[in-house]
């Protein structure tokens, strides 16, 4: 290799060099230049930034007004809870248990008419409560969950009298709804983060079933169920008379 064409090689290399430098740019550096573009594709997709102006509309505003008459149509979120007013939460008794969004509006006594309480709802309660539920207030909801027992303030029994009477502000379906979305007192969390307003009542309407249950007495059982029910007793309980002359 001559002197000569050493040279030339050494500055085609450096040309080389300083092209690809240019290509790349330099990563990292900030430049008030707008970047390289090789595949714009929709990299600048026409639109206005809120609280920005426009020459398009002639109040130069590039938010816009709603229009006059219209309101917010229903977005649904659940197959169980369609409409409207779930866009809006305006079914008040149904989203927060509240008789009226008024300050010291009361809880409603009984859970809102728009849930069905079905066999199906119970089950979902059940299933609802033995999860959220059952670990401080027990699956029996007595109060004396694995976790409940340990617990710096013992969870309310359920099954007490203060919570069966619908007429009174604890013992009203709304109250133990708004008690699950909220929680109660700074003892209890609320778990509206996890729990949704038709599995809220669904639980309501559980706890209820186990308050019947509980209240309940082998007289209120149909005669022809009665002897079913007593044989299914396992051999080694106590004679069922003596349990259920104990209890009422
Ligand atoms: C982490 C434990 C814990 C969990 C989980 C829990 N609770 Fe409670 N709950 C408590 C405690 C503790 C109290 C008693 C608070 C007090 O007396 O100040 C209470 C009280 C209550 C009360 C009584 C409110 C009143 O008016 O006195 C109701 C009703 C209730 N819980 C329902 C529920 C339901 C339904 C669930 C499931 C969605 C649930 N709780 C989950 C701890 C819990």
């Amino acid at each position: 290799m001559t002197h000569h064409t050493q040279q030339i090689a050494t500055i085609g290399l450096l040309g080389l060099c300083a092209l690809a430098g240019l290509a790349s740019g330099c990563r990292g550096d900030r430049s008030d230049k707008p970047p390289r573009q090789f595949f714009p594709d929709m990299d600048d997709s026409p639109k206005w930034k809120p609280q920005t102006r426009t020459d398009f509309y002639s109040d130069h505003r590039s938010m816009r007004p709603t229009v006059d008459g219209t309101v917010p149509f229903g977005r649904s979120t659940s197959p169980d809870e369609p409409g409207r007013a779930d866009a809006l939460l305006d079914d008040v008794p149904f989203f927060t248990g509240k008789a009226s969004d008024a300050k010291d509006a009361p809880a409603v006594p009984m859970i809102p008419a728009r849930v069905k309480v079905t066999a199906e709802l119970l089950k979902r309660g059940e299933e609802r409560f033995n999860i959220y539920c059952s670990a401080c207030h027990g699956y029996d909801g007595k109060g004396a969950g694995t976790v409940g027992v340990m617990y710096s303030v013992p969870p309310a029994n359920l099954m007490d009298a203060k919570f069966t009477d619908r007429s009174t502000l604890n013992g009203a379906d709304g109250h133990i709804f708004d008690v699950i979305m909220n929680g109660w007192n700074n003892n209890m969390p609320g778990y509206r983060h996890s729990i949704r307003p038709m599995d809220a009542w669904a639980i309501v309407a559980h706890l209820r079933a186990m308050q019947k249950k509980e209240a309940g007495t082998i007289d209120q059982v149909p005669e022809a169920e009665r002897a079913r029910l007593m044989q299914s007793k396992p051999a080694a309980a106590p004679a069922p008379a003596a349990k259920t002359e104990g209890a009422k």
